[in-house]
């Protein structure tokens, strides 16, 4: 169990231990990503920070809140549209690429939560699963060329490291209806960015990365306001002043916490030090982590050790291509 004050000292000593950081942050505009963003803008020393989002006027607000926070700190707004579509993470990336050769952390949480059922892009996809999966691998892919010319890379997803759930192998993009429900889809997308970032490393073990599972915390997530009146009434009245207030973390909490998982040595790149964590395959040190909100390593080979036997990882590895493929019309 690592210490809240354990994971403050070591974001501390990361301003004298790393000095001009360059990162890119999607979802920093609220909730998980926002408390990550200024955690890691108040601990960095130097950092030059990317904040892709979908307002500009809530990016211009950000950039001067962490201008205050941190002086010595370059924040860059990446306006784009919508994130449930695969053409604007192009475009955002797109954006990144011309200006930077080297990336050292791509810190992503975009995302949202669904009661309905498939609700299909102009792209022809779930959006859901586009801003929580093939959005987020099209984040990576675009920027593993930055990626990789840095001296120790991570990726850092936030969704649900550690709580995979079973896939649908004859329905990869979920178009049966009987296979759409907010459990069944939370675990299906948790299982396929965990398999998809165990299949990015092996392709690239320089770079690191971590899944994340962030626990309960009090955002925008659980409160939106396309829930209608008797949810949020019964969230704002009745869910977080009675038991929420036990089990929901803030975000500042938790964007510390997500800071620790994203710099810390033990989540390192494969062959980097001896005191490795375990990763989400079970073997040390192996450069792809799954973790729980504490944030230590976990395993969950009850859902994936069988995927991996039966091949299901390379399945969704070459399902996601395809699909970015097809939409994009160009080859990866
Ligand atoms: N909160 C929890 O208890 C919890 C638990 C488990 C997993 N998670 C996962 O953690 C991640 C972050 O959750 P959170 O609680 O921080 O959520 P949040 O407070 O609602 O923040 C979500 C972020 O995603 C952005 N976003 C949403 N839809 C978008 C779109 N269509 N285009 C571009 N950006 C979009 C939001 O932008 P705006 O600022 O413009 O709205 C915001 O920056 C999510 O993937 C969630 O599933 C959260």
């Amino acid at each position: 169990m690592v210490k809240l004050s354990e994971i403050r000292s070591a974001n501390t000593s990361l301003k004298s231990s790393r000095s001009g950081l360059t990162a890119v942050v999607v979802g920093g505009t609220n909730g998980i990503g926002r408390g990550f963003l200024s955690a890691l803008a108040a601990q960095s020393d130097s950092p030059k920070i990317y904040i892709v989002g979908r307002n500009p006027t809530t990016l211009s607000t950000i950039v001067s809140e962490l201008q205050s926070l941190n002086r010595t700190g370059t924040y860059i707004p990446v306006p784009v549209a919508d994130l449930t579509l695969l053409a604007d993470v192009e475009k955002a990336t797109a954006q990144i690429v011309e200006k930077e050769p080297k990336l050292d952390l791509l810190f992503m949480s975009q995302g949202y939560l669904s009661l309905g059922g498939r609700d299909e892009s102009v792209e022809g996809l779930d959006k859901l699963t586009t801003i929580r999966h093939y959005g987020r691998t099209l984040f990576i892919l675009n920027l593993l060329p930055l990626l990789n010319a840095a001296p120790s890379p991570r990726v850092v997803s936030v969704l649900g490291g550690g709580q995979e759930g079973p896939i649908f192998t004859d329905d990869l993009e979920f178009k049966d209806p009987k296979n759409y429900s907010l459990p069944k889809i939370a675990g299906a997308s948790g299982t396929y960015v965990t398999l998809t970032l165990e299949q990015l490393q092996k392709r690239n073990p320089k770079i690191s990365f971590v899944h994340a599972f962030p626990g309960l915390v009090k955002t925008n997530l659980i409160n939106p306001e396309h829930w209608g009146p008797v949810a949020r009434f019964l969230i704002n009245w009745v869910l977080l002043p009675t038991i929420g207030r036990f089990f929901f973390n803030s975000p500042e909490e938790s964007g510390e916490r997500i800071l620790y998982a994203a710099s810390s040595p033990q989540f390192g790149a494969q062959g980097t030090g001896d005191d490795l964590a375990v990763g989400s395959n079970g073997v040390r040190g192996s450069g792809a982590y799954t973790l729980n909100e504490k944030p230590e390593a976990v395993n969950n080979d009850k859902a994936l050790k069988p995927l991996r036997e039966e091949k299901s990882d390379v399945l969704i590895w070459e399902h996601t291509l395809e699909i970015l493929e097809r939409v994009l019309g160009r080859k990866f």
